[in-house]
């Protein structure tokens, strides 16, 4: 049987499951479920499967009958806190909260890419890993996973992302740095409190926040190579309880950090704490940044890229396989890309009607799973095998 053949007989159970899942939404490590409807498919399949990685996250092992590589194949699970208004027969059934995102095709494909290989275990050689991890719509599931060591023996990695906006059967890669780190920081300033008309018996925290932010600019603007992509946002602002005559003790800045190369990214955390601590220092104060990480950048293997490349090619011809820009917002699949080479692609799956296509994390979100989900597991798939090599 061919592998198309093999596809097509696995396509009615492939958008059940997706529908399924569109109907049964959950959040951020509650994709009880969700994990649950995956382990014992997987299950059925003769899978080795470890339920409860990182709370609902799950593993499972697909063995060939000889040694090889392993490779891991990733997939996200979790829904977003948004009342559904597609109009499909199959919406959430949940009250505000709807797979607006795409997450529960990418969890049907990566099953139904094992539900394929299962099939050629006699000759398969190696080792496919397949990895549901909980909780990336905060960014917060990865790592958990990775921790738990379902990187361990691993020499690949690849995964996918539905892209609502391109139409269905494009696909869209880039070698290198492809989605940006997101890294919050909280600056806390202190002076010293005074009467507002006697300043010279204080320092003023309110002044010294002005000054942060207009310096905080030149990190960008001044300290980055132009050819390379950063943002340095302050996003909030707060000192003072809203009198007229008193010099607040204490200041707080939020902001956040976007950056794609590691070493930049690492130079611009510390530049913001040295620029902060040395304006206060500097006017007789003190400052502390608090950071909450992010994950790193989404960054793709360029030789990978390359072979994946070759496979999309046949998949979906040579003139539907694009490379596409980087874009800014974070993907938490950085946190396996960042310890094993790999790629992430997008696959198209909007209508080739632009007007009809709604962006992701909108409550019209839909896709067009029929064209889309069939050829996400051939691709996958086929990079597998080729990934196996
Ligand atoms: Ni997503």
């Amino acid at each position: 049987m061919s592998l198309k053949e093999a596809i097509a007989q696995i396509t009615p159970s492939l958008l059940a499951m997706r529908r399924d899942f569109h109907q049964h939404p959950e959040l951020a490590f509650q994709e009880v479920r969700t994990s649950a409807k995956l382990a014992e498919f997987l299950e059925g399949l003769g899978l080795e499967v470890t339920r409860g990685v990182a709370g609902t996250g799950l593993v499972a092992r697909l063995k060939g009958a000889r040694p090889g590589k392993t490779v891991l194949v990733r997939a996200d699970m979790d829904a977003l806190p948004i009342q559904e208004a597609s109009g499909v027969p199959y919406s959430s059934q949940t009250p505000g909260v709807m797979h607006a995102c795409g997450h529960d095709g990418h969890a049907a494909i990566a099953a139904h890419v094992a539900a394929v290989l299962v099939r050629q275990r006699e000759s398969l050689e190696g080792e496919v890993r397949f990895v549901f991890q909980p909780a990336e719509e905060i960014v917060a599931g990865a790592r958990p996973m990775v921790e738990a060591g379902v990187l361990e023996g691993v020499d690949r990695v690849v995964g996918l992302h539905l892209y609502s906006l391109m139409p269905a059967g494009q696909v869209g890669v880039r070698p290198g740095p492809s989605m940006a780190a997101a890294d919050a920081f909280t600056l806390h300033l202190r002076g010293r409190g005074a009467h507002a008309a006697m300043p010279h018996e204080g320092v003023d925290t309110v002044l010294m926040a002005a000054h942060t932010v207009v310096a905080l600019q030149s990190l960008v603007s001044r300290e980055t190579d132009p050819i390379k992509t950063a943002v340095v946002t302050i996003a909030t602002v707060q000192a003072g309880e809203g009198a007229h005559n008193v010099i607040p003790e204490t200041a707080v800045l939020k902001g956040t950090l976007r950056t794609f190369e590691p070493e930049l990214r690492e130079r611009l955390m510390r530049r913001i704490a040295e620029l902060a601590q040395g304006i206060a220092a500097a006017m007789g104060g003190s400052a502390w940044v608090e950071w909450k990480p992010g994950s790193p950048a989404v960054v793709n293997d360029p030789d990978l890229v390359e072979r994946f490349r070759q496979v999309a090619k046949e998949v979906v011809g040579e003139e539907r396989v694009l490379e596409v820009p980087p874009v800014m917002g974070g993907d938490d699949m950085a946190e396996f890309l960042n310890r094993r080479p790999g790629v992430y692609f997008w696959l198209g799956a909007g209508s080739s009607s632009p007007d009809q296509n709604r962006p992701h994390h909108h409550p019209g979100f839909w896709i067009d799973d029929e064209r889309a989900l069939p050829l996400g597991v051939e691709l996958l798939t086929r990079t597998v095998l080729d990934f196996l090599r």
